[in-house]
């Protein structure tokens, strides 16, 4: 297997939790890149949910070994609680989970600062996860953010929290009128979660490019989706890190040529959370039908996804971008029983009629999808294992948006569990 990337090809949720689970039973190493606990990755074992945020899917396989590498922004209370209900139901994390010493750390004032502009935001709200990721991603750029090694030295990690629980606090309590934060607090339990966590703080740019160099296979999980990216995706609707194959390069610091084959997670249909547009959402009967059916509710956050229908326009944006190789085609069983499956493969807009996913959310915003109806399907498939066994409805589907797509997909799946998936 060569070094191998996952990545949303959507807006987030499209399964990423179960293929890499499914995946990365293959691989020596998984190695997690960018965005924080904001992505919510669920995997189904038999009866059991794991639902994991900053720790990387692999961590269900006990002989891989998994990094949260440099382009991570990590709430340590959060990393700590996911590693204890883990090795609390029987996962060895322990040694086999490697903490980057360059990845920055969330603070609660990058929360509370999360939440505060949400709210002064009003109408206008993005509908973050509210996990304080975009506020940590900003003081990272504005270089005054606080990164995982520092906090080895107690003395310089307290003052750099004082300086910057000091700026924030003017802005929380002048600009957003609301109670300033403890400094001394927040040190003293970040110092504590430093000490648990030193065992898993490592240099992880060396040993994922020593694990390359020995021929050992990786694995880069992404999260969120393509279209959240922060430069191409749905900008202001997007999240503060690079959710695409773009992001690896930078996120783990290795060569681009060493990113040697890039898999696409592909819904059958499309989600949103959040805000911002969303060309194919259908806010009526069937819409809600997909969200039922397909459980579509936040692993993070609970909220009710929005629903809608495959969009070509956007998903063949995403694999210009990313240079798919392959995709996998999530929760096909979700549509059976349609009469028809509409497929965007258009937008109208004012000056005519595009295939191109345009660059402006506002221009975006007015896309009226020019839909194909494909046939829908009936049954019950979540116990298909052979793709020859499918309706041929549903292969038809399958088919469609390959050659619309132009990547073929490795595997289909029918159902949360490992064992429900088809591959080709
Ligand atoms: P943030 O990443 O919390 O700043 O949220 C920014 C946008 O990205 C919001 O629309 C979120 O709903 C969305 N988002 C963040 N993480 C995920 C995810 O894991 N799945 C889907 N959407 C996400």
């Amino acid at each position: 297997m060569p070094t191998v990337c996952v990545i949303g090809a959507q807006w987030g949720d499209e399964g990423k939790g179960k293929v890499l689970d499914l995946l990365s039973a293959d691989a020596d190493w998984v190695v997690r890149y960018h965005g924080g606990s904001n992505a919510g990755h669920t995997v189904w074992l038999g009866n059991e949910k794991f639902v994991l945020h900053l720790v990387p899917s692999g961590i269900l396989h006990p002989h891989v070994r998994c990094v949260i590498a440099t382009g991570v922004v990590v709430d340590p209370r959060h990393l700590l609680e996911e590693i204890d209900g883990l090795e609390s139901r029987g996962v060895k994390v322990a040694g086999r989970l490697f903490l980057s010493d360059r990845a920055h750390l969330v603070f609660p004032y990058h929360v509370e600062l999360d939440k505060l502009a949400e709210l002064r935001r009003g109408e206008n709200r993005i509908g973050t996860t509210a996990r304080g990721i975009g506020p940590a991603y900003a003081d990272r750029a504005s270089r005054i953010g606080v990164r995982v090694a520092e906090m080895s030295e107690p003395d310089a990690f307290r003052r750099h929290v004082e300086r910057n629980v000091e700026e924030k606090n003017a802005l929380i309590t002048g600009l957003y009128r609301a109670k300033p934060l403890d400094a001394g607090a927040i040190v003293a339990e970040y110092l504590e979660c430093a000490k648990r966590l030193r065992p898993f703080v490592s240099d992880t740019f060396a040993m994922v490019g020593d694990a390359k160099r020995r021929g050992e296979r990786l694995f880069f999980e992404g999260a969120q989706g393509a279209l959240l990216d922060i430069d191409f995706g749905t900008y202001p609707f997007v999240t503060s890190s690079h959710p695409i194959t773009g992001g690896v390069t930078v996120g783990v610091g290795i060569p681009p040529r060493d990113v040697e084959r890039v898999i696409g997670i592909f819904k059958a249909y499309t989600t949103r959370v959040g805000a911002g547009p969303f060309p194919t959402e259908d806010p009526g009967d069937l819409g809600k039908r997909l969200r039922e059916r397909g459980g579509e509710f936040g692993s993070t956050t609970g909220r009710p996804r929005r629903c809608g229908w495959f969009d070509l326009v956007a998903c063949r944006y995403s694999c210009e971008l990313n240079g798919f190789d392959a995709g996998v085609l999530t929760k096909l069983d979700v549509l059976a029983g349609l009469s028809e499956i509409p497929v965007c493969v258009a937008y109208g807009l004012p000056n005519g009629e595009t295939t191109r996913f345009p660059g402006n959310v506002s221009v975006l915003e007015r896309a009226v999808p020019r839909y194909e109806k494909l046939p829908g399907f009936d049954g019950d498939v979540s116990g298909i294992r052979n793709y020859r066994d499918l309706p041929v409805e549903a292969k038809r589907y399958v088919q469609y948006l390959e050659e619309h797509l132009e990547i073929p997909f490795s595997h289909v799946s029918v159902g949360p569990e490992r064992e429900q998936t088809i591959v080709r």
